[in-house]
C-alpha cells in the first residue's frame, strides 16, 4: 500500500471548480442542517453532478442522510490529487464527509478519521471472454495494461516475464484490450465494470482480484472534529447494507468473489485479520504501545539473532507480507512507517514496541494484528532482520 494507491481511489480528473447544489428536503427544516457530502462532479460510477446519473456514492450519501432524517447537500470539487481535495473540501469545512476512502491504513495522518467499512472494492483483471489468468505464472509472456503509478503497475513490475503496457487512464487500458494490443487490463474493478458496461456492452470478462493491496474495505472519511457525526453514521451503516447492494447492482459494480493471484495474497487469513478490525470500535485511540506491552519471553527480549540465516528468513517473511505497507526490505520514505527508525524512535523499548504492535496491531491506524498469522519464532526472525537494518537518523529512503 502506498499513499498514492489510496489517493488513486479518490482521484477524478484535473482541474478545480467549486459548486454547491442539490439541496433537498423541505426548506423549513432549517433546524436540521443538511448532511454535506464532498463529491467529485465527474467521477462515475462513484459520483457525478448529473441528477439523472448521480453515481453510487452520491446515492448512498442520500440514503445515509435519510437514515439520519437530514437533507443531503453535495459540495462538488473536481479533483485530481486526493490529499489536496480532502484538505480543500472536508478539512476546510466545506462539506462533512467523503464516501469511498480506504478503510485500511492511515489517511493524511490523524487529520481524517474513517467510519466502519460499508463495502469492499478490488482491482480486477479484464480479459476477452473465455480468457482467464488465475495466477501471475499464467500471465507469463503476456502483455498487461496497467495504469501509471497504480498498485498493479508495481506488482507487474515484480514479474519480469510479464510485459507491462502502461497507460494513464482506465479508459486507455480497455481501449488497448479492445484493439488487441494487450492480453488483459489490470485495473480498478469499479472503473473496469463501469466502462465495460457503458462503452463496450459488457463484452469483456472481469475478474476481481483479492489479497493484500488488491482488495480494500471502503469507508467514509470525516475530519477529526466530525467524530460525533461519524459515530452516528456508524450506527446506521449496518442497516443500509441492502441499500448499498442495490446500488452496486444498479451501477454494475457487483463483481463476485475475488480470486488471489499470488502466494502472499493467498494467505486469506490476512484478509480476515483486516476484516476483524472492522468490527472493532473505530473511535478509541490505541494506548501508547510501550505501556501496553506484554512481557515478552525473557530470552527474546532485546536479543535479536545475529545469525545471517535467521536474518535472511526474517527478511523473506518481511518482503512477502510487511513490505506492502512498509516497503521492500523496509525501505520506506514515509518516515512514520519507516521501520528502520524503530531504534531511533524507541531505543531500549524497541523490542517491546515491535512485539506489542505485531501481536495487537493498531487497528485504528491500519496496522493489522498478525497474531496467528506468524509464529513467535517467525516474529523473532522478522525482528532480527529489522534489528539488522536500524538507522540512527531518518533517511530519504
Ligand atoms: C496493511 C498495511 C500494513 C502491513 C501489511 C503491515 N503494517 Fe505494520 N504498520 C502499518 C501502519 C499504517 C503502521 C503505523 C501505525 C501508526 O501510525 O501508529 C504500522 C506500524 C508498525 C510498527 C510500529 C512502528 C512504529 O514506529 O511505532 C511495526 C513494528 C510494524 N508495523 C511491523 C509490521 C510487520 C512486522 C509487518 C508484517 C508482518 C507489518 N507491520 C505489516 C501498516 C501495515
Amino acid at each position: 500500500m502506498t499513499r498514492k494507491t489510496m489517493m488513486g481511489m479518490v482521484c477524478g480528473s484535473l482541474g478545480l471548480t467549486l459548486m454547491l447544489v442539490g439541496l433537498t428536503g423541505p426548506a423549513r427544516a432549517a433546524d436540521v442542517a443538511p448532511l454535506r457530502l464532498c463529491s467529485d462532479p465527474t467521477n462515475l460510477p462513484f459520483s457525478s453532478d448529473d441528477p439523472k446519473m448521480p453515481g453510487i456514492y452520491n446515492e448512498f450519501g442520500a440514503d445515509i442522510a435519510k437514515a439520519l432524517h437530514r437533507p443531503v447537500a453535495y459540495h462538488y470539487y473536481k479533483s485530481y490529487f486526493g490529499a489536496r481535495t480532502v484538505r480543500e473540501t472536508m478539512l476546510s469545512n466545506k462539506c462533512d464527509m467523503m464516501i469511498g476512502l480506504p478503510f485500511v491504513g492511515e489517511f493524511m495522518g490523524n487529520d481524517v478519521v474513517v467510519s466502519q467499512p460499508f463495502a469492499t472494492e478490488s482491482y480486477a483483471l479484464v480479459t476477452n471472454k473465455g480468457v482467464t489468468f488465475a495466477s501471475y505464472a499464467a500471465m507469463k509472456g503476456k502483455r498487461i495494461a496497467v495504469q501509471f503509478e497504480s498498485t498493479p503497475q508495481n506488482v507487474i513490475a515484480e514479474h519480469p516475464d510479464i510485459t507491462a503496457v502502461t497507460v494513464l487512464k482506465p479508459a486507455e487500458a480497455l481501449a488497448a484490450l479492445a484493439a488487441g494490443k494487450v492480453d488483459a487490463a489490470f485495473m480498478w474493478g469499479p472503473n473496469a465494470s463501469w466502462l465495460n458496461r457503458q462503452t463496450y456492452g459488457n463484452k469483456f470478462a472481469i475478474q476481481p482480484i483479492g489479497g493484500f493491496t488488491m482488495s480494500w474495505p471502503v469507508a467514509i472519511g470525516f475530519g477529526q472534529k466530525s467524530r460525533p457525526l461519524m459515530h452516528a453514521i456508524n450506527k446506521v451503516l449496518p442497516g443500509l447494507k441492502a441499500d448499498y447492494q442495490k446500488l452496486e447492482i444498479k451501477y454494475g459494480l457487483a463483481l463476485g468473489k475475488p480470486i488471489e493471484l499470488s502466494r502472499i495474497a493467498m494467505r486469506s487469513s490476512l484478509i480476515v485479520k483486516v476484516a476483524d478490525t472492522v468490527t472493532a470500535p473505530v473511535a478509541a485511540p490505541a494506548a501508547p504501545a510501550a505501556a501496553a506491552a506484554p512481557a515478552p519471553a525473557a530470552k527474546l527480549a532485546g536479543d535479536p539473532s545475529m545469525d545471517p540465516a535467521v536474518i535472511a528468513k526474517g527478511r523473506e517473511i518481511f518482503d512477502g507480507t510487511c513490505s506492502h505497507c512498509h516497503g521492500p526490505d523496509a525501505v520506506q520514505s514515509d518516515w512514520h512507517i519507516d521501520l528502520r527508525l524503530l531504534n531511533h524512535r524507541y531505543g531500549n523499548d524497541m523490542f517491546k514496541v515491535f512485539w506489542t504492535t505485531v501481536h495487537h496491531g493498531r487497528p485504528d491506524k491500519g496496522m493489522p494484528n498478525w497474531t496467528g498469522v506468524f509464529t513467535d519464532k517467525e516474529f523473532h526472525e522478522i525482528y532480527s532482520f529489522l534489528h539488522s537494518i536500524q538507522q540512527r537518523k531518518q533517511t530519504q529512503g
